[in-house]
Order: structure tokens, then sequence, then C-alpha cells
């Protein structure tokens, strides 16, 4: 027995907010749109979107603080702003961090939580959300998860209801065509590793899979694609495989993988992404063990010969040693055991294994 569920509307193409944004008005009067400083008014992803609200006479707020991987404290203040405005929708434009956080915010804006409920529920229904995508990685426009840096854990925590799958996600290639390398790099390996762990999940159905499988097409045939300069044919492709990849997760969550590297962001300023490049290898050698048939799946869709060579290709893009105490790594270690992410993963995970992985990272030591 399996569930698929993913209710959120996706107008995928060029030019989609200007075609097809007139159901915002569906939505109500008064809108709040949360980005980050100043990617979303350079990529023209704020302008478009403003366009229109102005265009069907919705009024709008802007709340342009959100950080890379936003803490409770910008949430806090963004919905404390949008109460004084009474807004009736919430739009975040932008990489994870302002859909994450626009998630995180439609939800506070209707609910008393406090630090530790906000992570936990029960919740009440959001505010609406909208989600327009500037990278082509986190998939959060199709999911129901918003990731946050939470002090008071020490880590990085998720909120995740299907209560924040967006209402409507407007995903734009030509948003993404002015994303710098390195970024470019970090967001497609995130998504990647969305369909890869996806696939290779204990929480996999016959439905997910489908969906992974098509978003490792799309991604796989350009992963030697993403230095100098990306074409937007190259770019609308990582767009639409990292919208297919989110729709995997937003049935299978994510891994060990995810669980481990979140350690990485957080205390070692490690981006997402290459966190994650960095210890898919070590997955992929555990699943041909427990998931054979499926890592075979994976090469030949990835056109690779196999684990080998997956692992020269991200060691290419993701950069070689990350330094790592001993303390550290049972720091991480004790951290990452207890989460759902070890949980999904097919393999019987221990400390050790842990401990071993992390410590691979560290190269010659
Ligand atoms: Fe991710």
């Amino acid at each position: 027995m399996f569930t698929y569920y993913m209710p959120t509307k996706v107008f995928f193409g060029k030019a989609c907010v200007a075609q097809s944004g007139d159901v915002l008005a569906d939505l109500g009067r008064k809108a709040l749109l949360v980005t980050g400083r100043h990617s979303a008014k350079v990529n023209g992803s704020q302008a478009a979107v403003v366009e229109k609200l102005d265009e069907l006479g919705i009024s709008w707020f802007l709340f342009d603080e959100v950080e890379n991987n936003p803490s409770v404290a910008t949430i806090r203040k963004a919905a404390a702003f949008a109460s004084e405005k009474g807004v009736d929708f919430v739009i975040g434009i932008g990489g994870g961090s302002p859909m994450d956080a626009a998630k995180a915010i439609a939800l506070v804006c209707t609910n008393e939580l406090d630090d530790e409920q906000l992570f936990t529920g029960p919740y009440g229904k959001p505010l609406p959300i909208v989600a327009v995508p500037t990278t082509a990685g986190t998939g959060s426009e199709v999911t129901k998860v918003s990731v946050l840096t939470n002090p008071k854990a020490g880590t990085k925590q998720s909120i995740n209801t299907p209560l924040i799958f967006p209402t409507y996600a407007f995903v734009d290639p030509a948003f993404t065509e002015s994303v710098p390398e390195t970024v470019t790099v970090d967001t497609a390996i995130d998504a990647l590793s969305h369909a890869v762990e996806g696939y290779m999940s204990t929480a996999s159905t016959p439905m997910s899979d489908v969906w992974a499988e098509e978003a490792m097409r799309f991604l796989g045939v350009h992963l030697t694609d993403l230095t100098g300069d990306v074409s937007p044919v190259v770019r609308e492709d990582l767009l639409y495989g990292s919208t297919l990849a989110g729709i995997t997760i937003a049935q299978t969550g994510t891994t060990m993988v995810h669980s481990m590297g979140y350690m990485l962001t957080y205390y070692k300023g490690i981006s997402h992404g290459r966190a994650n490049g960095l210890l898919l290898p070590a997955y992929m050698k555990l699943m041909e063990e427990t998931m054979a048939d499926k890592a075979e799946k994976v090469w030949a869709i990835l056109g690779l010969a196999g684990l080998d060579d997956f692992t020269a290709l991200m060691k290419d893009l993701m950069g070689d040693t990350v330094d790592l105490s001993d303390e550290e790594i049972k720091k991480f270690v004790t951290m990452t055991l207890p989460t759902g992410g070890v949980q999904r993963t097919p393999y019987p995970v221990t400390a050790e294994l842990l401990t071993h992985i992390y410590q691979q990272l560290i190269g010659n030591r």
C-alpha cells in the first residue's frame, strides 16, 4: 500500500507568471513577498511577480531579509510584519531559503507556536503559499517541508506538514539564467541528491520512482555541463529535473545523506548541495549492497559505468576533502543517528558506519 499526494498547481515555462499569474487573484488582496537581499531583484523574478500583482490590483509588501539557511528569528520578524500589514497570502521568491521561509511565515501568521511547536505542530491551516524558484535545486516549490536553522537545537530542523505545500508554483527557467557557477553546481547536485535519495529510500513507491527516474534523466545528462556558460536549454532541463526531484522527495523524504549533510552545513559552513555531493558516493556504495538492481538503474540513467565513475565525477564537482576533528565527528554522529533520514535509509545504519563515512571525508589522515 502506498499513497501519493502533491496538491501544488505547477505552471512551468518561460513567462509563466505573466501568462498564468491571474490565478493569484483567488488568494486575496494583499500579498507578502519574501526574498533574499539581492538575486530576486536582478534575475527578473521579483519584477515579474510585482508586475502581475499591480495588474491585478493586489497590494504587496516586501520582506527581503531572508538569509541562507533562514533562522527562526527571521521567520518571526517577517510574520510580525505580515500580520501588521494584514496580508492574505505569502509569495516566496528565490532559492530554497526564501521559499522555505515563506512556508514557515505563512504558518506562523495563523498559528500560535513556540520555538519547539514550530517544528512539531499541531498546526492549523497556514495562509496560502506561492513559490517562485530562481535556482534549480531545492524543489521546495513542490514540497511540504521548510528547513530552518534553529540555534536552540544546534542544527537545521524541518517543519514537515502537507499544509505547507504551495498552492501555486511558478517555475520559469529564465529566472535561473543569471545563477553563478558555484550555485549552479551546488543546486544541481542537491537536486540530483533528492532524486537519488528518493529512489534509494525505504519510503520510495512505484509512483515516486517514476518521478525520480525522470528527474535523474534530465539532471544526469547535464552533470558535465554545469561549469562555464550554461545555455538556457540546459537551465530549463535542470529546473525541470529539480522540480521532478522535489515531487519525489515530497513523497519519500530524504535519507541519511541529507541528515549527515545538515551537520556539515550548520557546523562547517559547507553549502547544502556540496555537503550532499560529498556524501552521495558513500551512500551509493551502501546501496550497491542492499538495492543492487536500483543502483544499476541509476548508473544506466546517469550514463555512468558505475560507482567509480560517479565518485570521480562528484570529486570533480565538489572538490576534495573536509577538515573534521574526532570530537566533531562524534557530535555529528550522535545528532544524525536519531533522524528520520537515517530511518529511511535502506541499510543497517550504525554509529560506526556514520563515523567511517565522516572520516572518509577528511581524506588522508
Ligand atoms: Fe536538499
